[in-house]
């Protein structure tokens, strides 16, 4: 008998109690979470009259986990194909993506080769990663190759050059002599586990970034945070839209109920938002928080990001969350400082009396009226790694609602702004700051030929962890579900 309930207590232990804490807390969930829902249409939706697709920033290109030394990758982002590739000294480059030669993509059977540079599949000429050069394949000190350049004289209507004596018909015509080959290279910078690529439509600027993005090694290192979760979903719609959407203290009252909304009626999300250009001298007057400790962790973040050379990119957010009991007490929930860089980049640091986590977001435009937006959590170590994944679901959750508005909506060239209202003064002012990036673009994109586009990668197979974690989240009341297992590091 009492074997018996010896045995009972053991397999119990073992094969149940022992699972269950390990997946509570010590299983990484290191996942993609993405929307299903989500069809992108590829920009078929009239949108009225917008400013450029491709504004000039920093924007993000892919984990740093996903490139290893010496492999390849084919991209496209700003209407741009590009090859990515990481030497087998570490670095990751990025250059345009056709051959010099005769246009075969380096980014599908390219090699790379020389520490920094990558072979073309069709005829082998090589490009060096670090300055875009076409060097003479095999040799070390890397001399510039040397080609005479043709082009078409008319390749539309096939019409042959004019010559003298009428003899032949030449068609292609030599444009210049002996002239070194080189492609664009673009600027990259590795940072938090993310690889970056500057875009900016002014050739001189696009070897010169204005700004760098923030490294947060330093404050996720104090503040003892890993990554620990992963969004990425497509959307419809002009890039402008969804960084505005932070700005737009207005539509979180309507838009974003949440589950305990639903839940328990008589609790009520309140929220309360500052949005403020970095350049405002009263910048600190502003975002002063009357809570001590988020008073002293915002103030410190403020001196910490914010300098002379990254001011003018910068917009500074500030959220407060309480939770209203019988639309009587107010129960402070959480304060977020959002820094918004440039046109693509988002850091948000939460703080809270119960847990602190940081959001990195970022959207890229990959295509006219075709955004990849990407989330990432950072939280502290003691939250376990599924509260985290949770807190992550929150946040997407509250996208979708987002997103349903933006797939649909026009851009909104024609405002009706009340300038009695903070509000909409705060999203008229935020417009006029957003403007900035957009400089010089519209000539660039209607000169430059746009990308083809490339196909998505399939999905990933589920392993048998996502599987069991979907099973777990499907008994949650939010209609999210992870996909394959990913790791950061
Ligand atoms: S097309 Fe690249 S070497 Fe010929
Ligand atoms: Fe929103």
């Amino acid at each position: 008998m009492i074997a018996d309930y010896v045995q009972l207590t053991t397999t119990t232990v073992l094969f149940i109690i022992i699972p269950l804490l390990y997946l509570i807390y010590y299983r990484k969930f290191h996942y993609f979470i993405f929307d299903q829902r989500t069809k992108v249409t590829k920009g078929k939706t009239s949108r009225g009259k917008c400013p450029p697709s491709f504004p000039n920033g920093w924007f993000w290109i892919i984990n740093s986990c996903d490139l290893k030394p010496g492999h390849t990758k084919a991209i496209s982002y700003c209407g741009r194909n590009l090859v990515l590739f990481r030497g087998t000294n570490g670095t990751p480059y990025v250059l345009d993506a056709f051959c010099a030669h005769m246009g075969a993509h380096l980014g599908f059977g390219g090699k790379v080769c020389h520490s920094t540079c990558i072979e073309c599949p069709f005829h082998g000429w090589t490009f060096d990663g670090e300055t875009g050069d076409c060097v003479l394949s095999g040799v070390e000190n890397k001399i510039i190759r040397m080609a005479d350049k043709y082009e078409y004289h008319d390749i539309e209507n096939c019409t042959p050059v004019p010559n003298n004596d009428n003899t032949t018909n030449i068609y292609l015509k030599k444009v210049s002599e002996k002239e070194e080959i080189r492609l664009k290279r673009y600027i990259c910078r590795e940072i938090n586990g993310s690889i970056l690529v500057w875009y900016h439509s002014d050739e001189k600027l696009r070897e010169h970034p204005l700004y760098e993005p923030f490294d947060l090694s330093n404050e996720l290192k104090m503040n003892k945070m890993q990554p620990r979760g992963e969004s990425i979903n497509y959307i419809n719609c002009h890039i402008q839209e969804i960084p505005e959407n932070g700005a737009d203290n207005r539509h979180f009252d309507f838009l974003h109920q949440s589950i305990i909304d639903i839940i328990f009626p008589f609790l009520k999300f309140h929220w309360t938002m500052i949005s403020e250009r970095a350049t405002n001298p009263r910048l600190r007057e502003i975002m002063v928080h009357p809570h001590p400790e988020v008073n002293a962790y915002k103030m410190r973040l403020l001196d910490t990001f914010i300098n002379d050379s990254n001011r003018r990119f910068l917009n500074v957010l500030s959220l407060n969350c309480y939770i209203q009991i019988f639309s009587k007490h107010k129960i402070f929930i959480f304060n977020a400082t959002g820094f918004q860089m440039g046109p693509s980049l988002v850091y948000l640091f939460l703080w809270s009396p119960y847990f602190q986590v940081t959001f990195f977001q970022t959207v890229t435009p990959l295509e006219k009226f075709n955004q990849r937006l990407m989330h990432r959590i950072f939280s502290t170590k003691p939250i376990p790694y599924w509260l985290s994944t949770l807190m992550l679901m929150g946040e997407v959750k509250q996208l979708f609602s987002d997103m349903n508005i933006w797939n649909n909506k026009i851009f909104g060239a024609k405002l009706s702004y009340n300038m009695k209202n903070d509000a909409d003064k705060g999203l008229h002012s935020w417009r006029n700051w957003y403007t900035q990036f957009y400089e010089g673009c519209h000539e660039h994109e209607s000169k430059s030929l746009l990308c083809r586009s490339l196909a998505y990668p399939p999905p990933q197979l589920f392993s048998l962890s996502s599987k069991l974690s979907i099973c777990l989240t499907s008994l949650l009341p939010i209609d999210i579900r992870c996909s394959s297992v990913h790791s950061f590091e």
